[in-house]
């Protein structure tokens, strides 16, 4: 019996679940098993994103038989042509002979490789738009997310960003299809973000590269081949996206990953964790990687900015199941972690430095010098020195840790870094958090510490001042990311929950302020507050100010001269080359005989055109 959900007014998912399935790729386990998302649009030209896996055929077929009745089927839109997305293909064509198969130069390739069937083919370039009727469906190449033929449909008319593989996760939908109907952060975000790290970890630059081109349409809805769809609050994940493409660390603490033969092993790392805990680092997470799969390993590598390998010695080296760990951590291109090493040895302990080497040859990698031996089992020595090791563990990440002091309560400093600039207005009434940007704060006095802000009457933000006579103002970095601008700026607290995910922490006066992003936060409280028609002007005493970090804050000028992405939906063609070995891209023409690729070290006789 088909099994469809609704999407838009006239867009319907159309995929299904696996729950049998024990290893995604026949490689990494999903014991809540997985989906595959297809969507039909119905217009006067009927159009299919994608099909789905093997093992889901049935139902996908009766939810289109279903949704199309008598209608035919015209489009299929092929953004990713790896089998879990077009086992369904060839049976797609022989039950709807008049379909054209939509997909750029390398998916016919990819295709004409695996099918036999002939194929009616309509080729788009990156940039090209399909019209179906009332949809226009706007093509954006992602080469190498996740594979080098993948391609993004934008609907303009429902704003909906068909993404591909990109913003999936491990697991089968329940229910509801829509992350804002499900515990996405507690439930979700550690599969989704062990499905980045395993499947697109590796080409962080790539992603990088898609999340600039996508970041200035205008969408509404995300809609990914596996997992939840994105309908609110997507910037929150995009942002996820942004920490992991450029392999920065979601939190300051501690992975320890650890083999262990008779346990002894072990001990070292559950102690190193208890003097980690009582040092004050929270999610101090340990694994046996003999019994933890190592895609949950890769995956929270891409969570913590510390790890520590722990390993006996083995054959002369490393022990097998952490060298393979250690093995995939560099496939995926992990970089930018501060690690430190625990080697165990009875005779010749050799494990330390045979971990090192393989560390040494990743990028951005900073290895702490103290190293743990032990020889067997854990002596007073080795407390000692896993003492050591834990003090320089915690000095590295308090080092890392924005300055916090409030103590202090009225930095002088913080006040310092006002700009005519831009800011995160962050407020809350008896209902809810909320926050808006505005670029009026400025110091009116010294002594006391006042400043103002003037914000518009139609803000949300505006009335929670009025009645709370509160609120708290975050200075912007100049590395801030559209997406928390867009975030706070393009939508109203009115009508969505800004605040709904709580990311942020709070400041004396109970309100949110925005730690990531912002070199200081003031907290007012309203003395006066002054009409000027469209505007109220709000006259603040300084309740609280505290220097977050020293990055220099962004000017309003700055916001739109670097920040603000270029609309850029038809790019200029270029030429792209593509590493056969490990997928690195580089642009432009022609590709010097003497490049060497920056990820594997392989030769240009190595890279291949990608597209013209
Ligand atoms: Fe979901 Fe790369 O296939």
């Amino acid at each position: 019996m088909y099994n469809v959900k609704q999407i838009s007014a006239d867009g319907f998912w159309v995929g299904a679940a696996d729950r049998r399935i024990a290893l995604f790729e026949n490689a990494f386990p999903v014991p809540r098993g997985m989906s595959y998302n297809a969507y039909l649009i119905l217009d006067e030209k009927n159009v299919l994103v994608d099909t789905v896996d093997a093992a889901v055929t049935g139902v996908f077929f009766e939810n289109i038989a279903h949704l199309l009745g008598d209608r035919s089927l015209d489009y299929v839109i092929i953004q990713h042509a790896e089998p879990d997305h077009t086992a369904a293909l060839q049976e797609l064509i022989l039950r709807y002979p008049q379909l054209t198969v939509v997909g750029n130069e390398r998916t016919f390739k990819i295709l004409n490789q695996f099918f036999s069937c002939p194929i009616k083919s309509f080729v788009v370039q990156e940039g090209d738009s399909l019209k179906t009727g009332s949809h226009t469906f706007l093509f954006n190449f992602a080469p190498m997310v996740h594979w080098p033929e993948v391609m993004m449909s934008y609907d303009s008319k429902d704003r909906i960003l068909y993404s591909a593989d990109a913003f999936g996760t491990f697991g089968a939908l329940n229910g509801s299809i829509f992350a804002d109907e499900v515990q996405f952060e507690s439930d979700w975000l550690p599969e989704a973000r062990r499905y980045y790290a395993n499947i697109v970890g590796k080409y962080g630059r790539q992603v990088q590269s898609i999340l600039q081109k996508i970041v200035p349409l205008n969408i509404e809805q995300i809609c990914p081949l596996h997992g939840p769809l994105w309908r609110k609050n997507s910037a929150w994940f995009i942002e996820k996206y942004q920490k992991w493409a450029t392999y920065r660390s979601e939190e300051l603490s501690v992975m320890i990953a650890y083999a262990s033969i008779y346990g002894n092993t072990k001990n070292a790392a559950e102690i190193l964790a208890h003097l980690l805990d009582e040092g004050g680092i929270k999610n101090v997470a340990l694994y046996d990687v003999s019994v933890t799969h190592p895609s949950y390993i890769v995956a929270e590598a891409f969570r913590c900015s510390h790890i520590v390998f722990a390993s006996p010695t083995y054959n002369a080296g490393i022990f097998c199941t952490m060298e393979t760990v250690l093995l995939d951590l560099k496939a995926h291109n992990l970089q930018n972690r501060t690690v430190a090493f625990i080697e165990n040895g009875s005779w010749s302990p050799q494990s330390g430095s045979t971990m090192r080497s393989i560390l040494n040859t990743m990028q951005d990698i900073n290895i702490l010098d103290t190293v743990v031996t032990l020889k067997s089992s854990v002596k007073e020595e080795q407390l000692s020195a896993l003492k050591t090791l834990s003090a320089d563990i915690i000095h590295t990440i308090h080092a890392a840790t924005p300055i916090i002091n409030h103590a202090a309560k009225i930095e002088v400093n913080a006040l310092f870094k006002l700009t005519y600039g831009i800011f995160v207005l962050t407020v809350k009434d008896q209902y809810k958090d909320n926050g808006c940007i505005v670029n009026t704060v400025i110091q009116v006095t010294d002594n006391p510490k006042r400043i103002s802000v003037t914000v518009n009457k139609a803000n949300y933000t505006h009335d929670s001042i009025l009645k709370t006579k509160v609120f708290n103002v975050s200075i912007l970095t100049t590395d801030v990311p559209f997406s928390l601008i867009q975030h706070f700026g393009f939508q109203s607290g009115k009508t969505v929950d800004k605040c709904a995910d709580k990311l942020f922490k709070r400041s004396d006066n109970g309100l949110y302020y925005i730690d990531d992003y912002a070199n200081a936060f003031i907290s007012g409280s309203v003395i006066q507050a002054h009409d000027y028609g469209t505007h109220t002007e709000f006259i603040a005493d300084v309740t609280q100010a505290v220097v977050l970090s020293h990055t220099p804050s962004a000017t309003y000028q700055y916001y739109f001269d670097h920040i603000k992405p270029k609309p850029q939906l038809k790019s200029e063609k270029k030429k792209v080359y593509v590493c056969k070995t490990c997928g690195y891209i580089y642009e432009g023409d022609p590709l010097p005989s003497d490049f060497i690729c920056p990820l594997c070290k392989h030769g240009a006789d190595d890279f291949e055109l990608l597209e013209q």
